[in-house]
Parts: structure tokens; C-alpha cells; sequence
């Protein structure tokens, strides 16, 4: 069942009932100001940082889910009230529509013949969420109709705002000046900054003070001064400070009447403050509110980032015989790379703002399908990664968007982490040529004095691998890799410590087979680097020791059909047929594979058999098989999961790609594209009502065939399945790979496919790729013919001259 639909045209999806079956959102912002809006309007604001400059507030996990706060519209009329977006009045609508596009969201509602729209979005560089407010008498009589506005203002710290209420009932301070409502709490001691929520128009009356718009014991869907119609011109002192205006509109009929409204974030430079005594500047306020003074601005503002949208998009594009995947490749796919460039893990409907910042594996791999959109900022990234790097080549596990500092408040000694920084480099170089990167200046710890060239910092995360392995020979997983619930060296927890808190007993033991797999696909890339730039003899060095941990693997990290998992802190075999649960894992396959292990002997296939054997199902592959019914001390948290949910055999989607890679590694074009439309969102949506998140975004989890629920999404939009997904199909599967010399065609197809065009802008040329396949084969160029004439192999060259080059690919 579904519950909208994709308009391809208007790259939106389009909601037709407010009532899905989740909140389903959109963000808006993409630079430094971000909001996240559902399909109710419900949602909130923040600049650069979800934790430490919250903007608008939110109660997370509220009842219901989505009435914990957002940008709220009323309309009252003639005793009547209701909101644009069904929520928060809730009242019946006679038409409603959300459409979901690149940066804005549009919600009309209708009711009584006043119909609404209103567009959400966040201008290019400009710190403010845009609303245009379209009013539209429909009927055959005048009408007269008092809208209301509303939002509330999150105290700034939104961890210290959710808990500290007997020092923050008594700090809230607003200023109203004409149309425009200030918010300065704490700008007189300890912030530079202030928010501000605006109209275009002269107002009836406001609020600021929550209680007395809403009414002590009335909620968001029946305010107090809604329902009498009349703004109380409250001002905040202490309790919670908040935004709403009225405006009384009258309309004749056929008539519209159109406002601007607009929240704003402004910073003062600190000296600034000093001299003005905590009374706030309003200048760069008023210079921000002028800017969208008109609806001009704002339609001009709209048209620019729907260009700078369709921009980005056109440097990858496919045109197959297939909407579904031209939707995925096209649009959603790479919308969603951006945002989980921009926020990591911290700021979604599951993720609260305050619990996580920038994941260092996590944006690692968010780069690698965000590089190609916009390369110099991930070239900034990289630097800010690499400088939360310590020392020894390890990382802080995540750090704070706003500080750039490592944040240790999970610790570190995830052994998986250094290794992405190398696959996140080899990435940036390979798509923009710029080796220039492996020369710059960069900080361990953050401490300017420790600043070593980048290439450095690959080094230590390469040695980081080597200089800690186990008895096998294997790396050690320290307090776990990839797979955060494989906590191995936390047998020793205390009654009630966690793992996040635990320490390991000495860690010196339990082994990963899947950084050993990472080692051979990754190690693999750095000595090839290094062979790029001429040290040749670390590329020797480097190319010893992935083949060493090779031959390791394949001596101890098989089972006999499948690649093990780990060996745990008693030397005991994971992911092993002599284990009772938890006989097969999907992390090993996926890497040992794409690393080249097994490749020879037939291995490699025999371990993606097990995986469609054991893991397999009709909504993608579940991570581990059989699910953990039973608590095993010595494996941490992963048992500790219900059967079929997140990391004990959920169908993690971040992993199922890697399987999709490793199918087209071994020329599997079919199972690889079969597991891609296993889980991509435009192929769920047929089954909505299951899957229940946003059918426009991966989901991090689906709960796997042992749940109870199965099919069913969870954690929607903030996860490395984006990115990984977006890799497969676009360089595995559609086989479009930027190497260092050019880029090359690879494509591992479905047989029974003909062929499909590729747009693929590469270092500033634009290659307008044709691939036919009239053998129906899955992979194997067979010719290429560029610009007219022949080239030989598979690797298109860098002509550097900005121009559209042709190019005709048959294969077989
Ligand atoms: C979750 C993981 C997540 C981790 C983050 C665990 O509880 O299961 O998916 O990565 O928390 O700290
Ligand atoms: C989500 C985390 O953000 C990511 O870092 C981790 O690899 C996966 N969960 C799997 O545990």
C-alpha cells in the first residue's frame, strides 16, 4: 500500500494523507543552517550544530510522535480552526497534499473553501528557514480569517534545555519589535547569538509566552488564543519563550493573499557584544529580514536552489528502461548522500541532536557517495577527520560539528575506524586528481604541533591494523568494528555497565575477520596510492602486507564454506558452523570478497552462495543467521537485541551493499542488482504500510525474518546506506568508477538488461556514456568507441578541455 507518489518531473514525492504511517520528513539547509520538517510541518532548527545551537525545540519521543513541536500554521475562521498541515488542530482537512522536494517542502490543506500553501525551505547561504504563506479564498463569499503562527524557541544547549528546567524557566527573554519577534535568552552573559521570527506584514497581535497562547492545560492542537480567535500580546519573561503572530486577512472571493515569514539565526561577533552591554545588534537581522521583504525574493531564492539542486544532480544520471531505478540513481539516492554528508548521525526523527555528532567511520563513508557532488567540501572533511586523528593512528569515534574537536564521550579503540580515512582519501583523488591533499598540514588530536602531512595519517591508520592483531595474525576488533553490538572485550562488565562504558579485559585476543577484510580491500587501495605518487617502496611494504593478510584469512579466517566473523576473547570461533546462533555474518563476506580473498580458488562465490542460502529474504539480507535467542556475555550487546532487530539479524542496508559489490566483483550482475532492488526505497514503496518509513530514503535497519515485525523499517535517513548503496550501484552495478587515470566502465548488469545511457561529469568533462549490450552479458567491456574513436580497455581519458565527449560502450 502506499501512501503518495513520485513526481519524477518535480524531483518531490508527494504525500496524499497526513496520516502515514511515521512521520515522514525532509530536511532543509544544506550549508550551516539545517530543519528538519515532516509532512505535518512538525520538526525544528539548528545551526551547524543539533546539540549546542538549537534553535526551535523539540520533544523527542513525544505522544504523539510527531506533536513535539515545529513550525505551526492556524487558521481561524469564523469560530472554526485549523492548520495547513492537518497537524497540530488536527481537524479535517477537504484537501491535503506534503510534496517533499530537493531543500523545500510544500504542505497545501484545504478546508471550507480557504485553501493554504505553504512552501518550507532554507535559502543558499543564508542562515533562515523561509516560509511563503499562500491564502486563497476559493468560495463565493468574502471571508474574514485570522491566521496564527507559531514555533517554540529551544534554549540554545538542547541536552541542558530537555533537563536543566529549575535554572531555564527563569532565563527565557524575547524583544518584538513591529513585525518581528527576537529571541535572546542568555545574550546578555554567555551567548553571541540570537534567533528571530518574522512576517512581511504588520501583525494583529503575538505571543511569546507559551502558556499563555496555549493555555495551561490545553496542548498544540487547541491553543487558547486559536481557539478565541485573538493573539493575548503576551511577552516572555522566564517559563518558555515563544513565537506567534496574528494576522487578520480578508478575502474577497477568488482573492490570495500572500506573506513571508522567516526564521532567522544570527551571530555577533563577540567584541560587539561587549561594547552593546547585552542589548543585541539587530543589524545583520534586519539586513536578513529585508532580503525577503517580498514574494519575488523568495520565488527568485527558490529558483536558485532548485538550480543549484539540479546542478549537483546532473554529474551523475542514468536513463534505463527502469523509472524506479532511474528515480533511486537520479535524485533520492544522491539527496540523501548530501544529507548524511552534512549530518552524520546526529540530527534525525531516531537520532535526538544530543546523542551523536560526526561519526568518524560514519562520515568517512557518508564521503564516499557525496565526493563527486561538491569535491572541496569534502576535501574540508577529510581535513577535519584526519585532525580529530590520535596519534597512534587510531581515532576519536566521533567529534562535535561545531567545535571540529574529538568528542570522548564513547571513547575510542574501534579498530575498524582508521581505515576509512584511506578509503574516504583514495576516493577524493581518484574522482578530482588532486594528490595535493596527501601534502597538507594536518593536526593528530587537533594540536596544531602534532600537524603532519595527510599521507602521514594514512600511514598510521594503515599501521594502526598491522601493529595490533591477535594470535591468528588477525587485527584486533579492540572495542568493536563495523558492527557496534560485537562488544568482544567486554565479558568483564560490571552488573549494570554497558558497553559504552565498560573496558575491556586486555583486549589483546579477540580478532576481527572483517577489518581483516577491510585490510585487503583497503590496504590494498593505500598501496596502490602509494605506488601512484612514486613511493614505491612503501607501495612494496604496504602490497607484503595485504597479501600476508591475505593468506591469513584464507588459512584462519574461513569456516569451510563461509568467512568467519571474529574470534572472540577466549579464541572461540563467530560466525562459524560450530556455533549453535550466529553461524554465518554478513560484515566478512562482503569485505573478504571485495578484498580479493577467495578470488582465485572459488571461494569467494562459495561464501555469496551461503549468504543468499542463510541470509536472504524478500526484503534483503539479514546481517547474522540464526538470530541470537540466547544472551552470550562474551559477544556484548548484539545478543542482547531481540531475535531479527539491528545488529542480531536485522537487515542492516549500510551491509547489504557491500554484498552487492562483492557480487559484481565476482560478475554476478543479476544477484547484484536483485539484492539492490531488495532494499531500495522506490522499490519498497509498494509496500509502505510494511515498511513504514519515508519511501525516498534507505532506512538504517528493517527488521529481519526472525522478528516479529518483519519488514518493517527503523531509523530512516542518517546512515552509511546511502552512500554505500550509491556506490554500488553506480560504480559496481552501473560500473561507472573514477580511477586515478580516468574513468573507468565496469559494469556487472543484469543479463537480461539491453543497455542504458550514463551522464557522468568527471573532473570538469562531461562524458555522455551509451552502454548496449546486445550479447546480453553482465559484465566485460567489449569495445568503446569515444568521441567517434576507438579506445583501448575499459578507462576513459581526462581531456580536461570541459566539454561533452560521446561515448559508445558495447559489452560482451
Ligand atoms: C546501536 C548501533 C549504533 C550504536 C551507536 C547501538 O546501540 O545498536 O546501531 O551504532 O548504538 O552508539
Ligand atoms: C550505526 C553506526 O552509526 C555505525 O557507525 C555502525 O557501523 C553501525 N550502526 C553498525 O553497528
Amino acid at each position: 500500500m502506499k501512501f503518495g507518489y513520485f513526481d519524477d518531473a518535480k524531483k518531490e514525492y508527494v504525500i496524499t494523507t497526513p496520516t502515514t504511517p511515521y512521520p515522514w520528513i525532509n530536511y532543509l539547509g544544506s550549508q550551516e543552517f539545517f530543519s528538519l520538517i515532516s509532512n505535518t510541518a512538525g520538526g525544528y532548527s539548528f545551526y551547524k550544530d543539533a546539540k549546542l545551537r538549537r534553535i526551535t525545540r523539540f520533544r523527542y519521543n513525544n505522544v504523539p510522535l510527531d506533536l513535539g513541536g515545529g513550525r505551526y500554521y492556524y487558521l481561524f475562521d469564523n469560530g472554526d480552526f485549523w492548520s495547513p498541515g492537518w497537524a497540530p488542530a488536527k481537524k479535517e482537512l477537504d484537501f491535503y497534499e506534503c510534496r517533499h522536494g530537493m531543500g523545500y517542502t510544500v504542505i497545501k490543506g484545504k478546508r471550507n473553501n480557504i485553501s493554504t500553501e505553504v512552501t518550507f525551505f532554507v535559502p543558499q547561504n543564508y542562515n533562515g528557514e523561509v516560509h511563503k504563506v499562500v491564502v486563497k479564498n476559493e468560495g463565493t463569499e468574502k471571508k474574514q480569517v485570522t491566521l496564527f503562527s507559531y514555533l517554540e524557541w529551544c534554549l540554545w544547549n538542547a541536552d541542558d534545555d530537555d533537563r536543566n528546567f529549575q535554572r531555564n524557566f527563569n532565563t527565557g527573554e524575547v524583544e518584538i519589535k513591529g513585525s518581528t519577534i527576537y529571541h535572546k535568552t542568555e545574550y546578555k552573559e554567555r551567548r553571541d547569538h540570537y534567533a528571530f521570527f518574522t512576517v512581511n506584514s504588520p501583525i494583529t497581535g503575538y505571543d511569546t509566552d507559551r502558556e499563555s497562547f496555549i493555555g495551561t492545560y490545553n496542548g498544540y492542537q487547541n491553543p487558547k488564543a486559536v481557539e478565541a480567535g485573538k493573539s493575548t500580546n503576551s511577552v516572555a519573561d522566564g517559563w518558555s519563550p515563544v513565537a506567534s503572530h496574528s494576522i487578520d486577512i480578508t478575502l474577497n472571493p477568488g482573492e490570495t493573499k500572500e506573506l513571508v515569514f522567516v526564521l532567522g539565526y544570527v551571530e555577533n561577533a563577540l567584541e560587539e557584544k561587549w561594547e552593546s552591554k547585552g542589548v543585541i545588534n539587530k543589524t545583520k537581522a534586519e539586513a536578513m529580514i529585508a532580503k525577503f521583504a517580498t514574494v519575488e525574493a523568495v520565488d527568485a531564492a527558490l529558483a536558485e536552489l532548485a538550480a543549484h539542486w539540479d546542478a549537483l544532480l546532473s554529474k551523475y544520471s542514468v536513463e534505463s528502461a527502469d523509472d524506479k531505478l532511474n528515480r533511486q540513481v537520479n535524485v533520492w539516492n544522491q539527496y540523501q548522500c548530501m544529507v548524511t554528508f552534512n549530518l552524520s548521525r546526529s540530527a534525525s526523527y531516531f537520532e535526538s541532536g544530543v546523542g551523536r555528532g560526526m561519526g568518524f567511520r560514519d562520515s568517512n563513508q557518508d564521503l564516499l557517495g557525496f565526493v563527486h557532488q561538491i569535491p572541496d567540501r569534502a576535501r574540508e572533511r577529510i581535513i577535519d577527520l584526519a585532525s580529530t586523528q590520535l596519534e597512534d593512528g587510531g581515532a576519536y569515534h566521533q567529534y562535535q560539528p561545531l567545535t571540529k574537536k574529538g568528542n570522548d564521550s564513547i571513547g575510542g579503540n574501534f579498530n575498524d575506524d582508521p581505515l576509512w580515512l584511506v578509503l574516504a582519501v583514495v576516493a577524493y583523488i581518484k574522482e578530482t586528481g588532486d594528490y595535493g591533499i596527501l601534502d597538507e598540514m594536518t593536526p593528530y588530536n587537533n594540536d596544531a604541533s602534532l600537524a603532519k602531512p595527510l599521507s602521514d595519517h594514512l600511514k598510521r591508520a594503515f599501521d594502526h591494523v598491522i601493529n595490533n592483531v591477535g594470535p591468528h595474525g588477525l587485527p584486533l576488533i579492540g572495542r568493536a568494528d563495523w558492527n557496534d553490538c560485537l562488544n568482544l572485550n567486554c565479558f568483564s562488565m560490571e552488573p549494570g555497565e554497558s558497553f559504552q562504558t565498560s573496558t575491556s579485559k586486555d583486549g589483546k585476543v579477540a580478532e576481527s575477520v572483517m577489518i581483516a577484510g577491510m585490510f585487503t580491500y583497503i590496504g590494498d587501495e593505500y598501496a596502490k596510492l602509494m605506488d601512484k605518487v612514486g613511493n614505491k617502496e612503501e607501495a612494496t611494504r604496504a602490497d607484503n602486507e595485504v597479501k600476508k593478510m591475505r593468506d591469513i584469512v584464507m588459512k584462519d579466517g574461513w569456516d569451510g564454506n563461509w568467512f568467519l566473523r571474529a574470534y572472540d576473547d577466549f579464541g572461540k570461533k563467530i560466525g562459524s558452523e560450530e556455533n549453535e546462533e550466529g553461524k554465518i555474518f554478513i560484515e566478512s563476506q562482503g569485505f573478504c570478497v571485495m578484498g580479493g580473498c577467495g578470488a582465485d580458488d572459488g571461494r569467494a562465490v562459495q561464501a555469496l552462495d551461503a549468504v543468499e542460502d542463510r541470509l536472504g529474504t524478500k526484503y534483503g539480507l539479514v546481517l547474522n543467521n540464526p538470530a541470537f535467542t540466547k544472551y552470550y556475555v562474551e559477544y556484548g550487546e548484539i545478543s542482547t537485541y531481540p531475535a531479527g532487530y539491528k545488529e542480531n539479524a536485522g537487515i542492516f542496508c549500510h551491509n547489504n551493499a557491500w554484498i552487492m559489490c562483492a557480487e559484481a566483483v565476482v560478475g554476478r550482475g543479476d544477484k547484484a542488482f536483485d539484492y539492490y532492488t531488495r532494499i531500495a526505497p522506490a522499490y519498497t514503496e509498494e509496500y509502505s504500510d510494511i515498511h513504514r518509513t519515508e519511501p525516498y530514503v534507505y532506512s538504517q535497519m528493517v527488521a529481519g525474518k526472525d522478528a516479529k515485525r518483519f519488514g518493517e523499517a527503523k531509523n530512516s535517513w542518517l546512515t552509511g546506506t546511502a552512500s554505500w548503496n550509491f556506490i554500488a550501484i553506480s560504480q559496481y552495478i552501473l560500473g561507472i568508477k573514477p580511477e586515478y587515470d580516468g574513468l573507468a566502465i565496469d559494469p556487472a548488469i543484469p543479463t537480461s538488461w539491453d543497455g542504458y545511457k550514463i551522464t557522468r561529469e568527471f573532473r570538469g568533462d562531461i562524458f555522455k556514456i551509451e552502454i548496449k549490450n546486445p550479447n546480453h552479458v553482465s559484465t566485460g567491456v567489449n569495445s568503446m568507441v569515444v568521441d567517434g574513436k576507438v579506445v583501448e580497455g575499459n578507462v576513459l581519458p581526462v581531456f580536461g578541455d570541459g566539454k561533452e565527449h560521446t561515448v559508445e560502450v558495447i559489452l560482451g
